[in-house]
């Protein structure tokens, strides 16, 4: 198949990329390279036959359909987003744009491209999205694919906005297309802003290592291979029109996962003091979801997918990796607003 993939330049593209490719698959990956954008997260394919980049801003609809009619894809993947909430409460304008205008302009220049093939049911557009659309759970309940929506960041909003969009697309003009909503990422290849690169960072660094509010909130984490992978099964055998929630069956509190990844530093680095020393509680995020929590059973009962490694193996993969990538994380600590305290009112 040959799949076009927006944002295959950031955290989770690249594993989709990466995945695509070595399935046989060939790819497209267009990217804008934003701040949050590395295209040392697909060196390994870069050489590949069967991939190609453009450089590309989803709101250019001009440059949409010229790589549309140059590659002639037979699926769509969308990932390209601004997906910092913490940028987003600082700056949500960014946010609308991104997010909300150019999956608009993605869609209309889908639309236009598969009329011109003659509407193919075979065509896929597949919109990658969030669980933070369906708001904060109590301590009780998951999240289903019938939940209602009730974003409550300029994130989380935006996202809802273009799954609400992409929905009307495939009702109103019948673009094929499919859903997931997926709960927190972890991995190789994440970048430094976001809380695990933050903890192993600053940890190996003997800096305060900062976490929210009291440390209460709940993830339900997916290591990001995993996530791929169900991105690959959804398009493959997903059913036209529908969503798929995708969790990784791993709820931890951010203060848990904070210290598990500080033991696994103590046995791998191990340093003068313990690194669970540097935990710093810092002021909470502004309308911060207490819990999110993901029910898996239809992409587990009707597309056989489950993740494939628990949290406790993701996260040693995951500092063993950060461990031995220092030349790709270092540069990027240079970039604007890492390592500086993000979204404070
Ligand atoms: N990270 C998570 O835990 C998580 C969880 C669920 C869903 N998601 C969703 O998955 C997708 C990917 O998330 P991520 O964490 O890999 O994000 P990321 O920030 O790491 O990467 C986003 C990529 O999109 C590109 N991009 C941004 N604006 C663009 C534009 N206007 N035109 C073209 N490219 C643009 C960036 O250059 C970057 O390469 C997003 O849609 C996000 O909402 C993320």
């Amino acid at each position: 198949m040959k799949i076009l993939v927006t944002g295959g330049a950031g955290f989770i593209g690249s594993a989709v990329v990466r995945l695509a490719v070595a399935q046989g698959h060939t790819v497209v990956n267009l990217d804008a390279l934003t701040y949050a954008a590395c295209l040392a997260n697909v060196a390994s394919v870069a050489g590949m036959a069967n991939y190609a980049f453009e450089q590309a801003d989803i709101r250019d609809r001009d440059a949409l359909d010229r790589i549309l009619a140059q590659h002639q894809p037979d699926a769509i993947m969308h990932l390209a987003a601004e997906s910092h909430v913490d940028r987003s409460i600082d700056g949500p304008g960014a946010f609308i744009d991104t997010n909300v205008t150019g999956t608009y302009t993605l869609l209309e220049a889908a639309r236009a491209y598969w009329e011109r093939q003659g509407c193919p049911d075979s065509f896929r557009f597949h919109h990658v999205s969030t669980d933070e659309v369906y708001g904060s759970l109590g301590a009780a309940g998951r999240f289903t694919e019938t939940t209602p929506y009730d974003p409550r960041s300029p994130y989380s909003a935006s996202k809802a906005a273009s799954d609400h969009l992409v929905r009307a697309w495939g009702e109103t003009y019948n673009l094929p297309i499919l859903l997931t909503n997926c709960s927190n990422n972890y991995g190789p290849f994440h970048f430094p802003e976001k809380l695990v690169p933050v903890v192993i960072l600053n940890a190996l660094h003997g800096k305060p290592i900062p976490v929210y509010g009291a440390g209460e909130n709940v993830r339900d984490w997916l290591y990001v291979e995993d996530h791929a992978d169900a991105l690959l099964t959804v398009l493959m055998r997903g059913v036209r029109g529908r969503s798929y929630n995708v969790g990784g069956g791993n709820e931890a509190r951010n203060i848990d996962l904070v210290k598990t990844i500080c033991g696994l530093l103590d046995r791998h680095r191990p340093d003068a003091a313990p690194h669970g020393d540097l935990i710093t509680f810092v002021a909470d995020r502004p309308g911060h979801d207490l819990r999110y929590a993901i029910d898996s059973t239809r992409i587990n009962t009707e597309l056989g997918w489950s993740p494939s490694v628990t949290l406790e193996q993701g996260l040693e993969k995951t500092v063993a990796w950060y461990l031995g990538h220092a030349d790709w994380w270092q540069p990027l600590l240079e970039r604007d607003g890492v390592g500086t305290r993000l979204g404070v009112l």
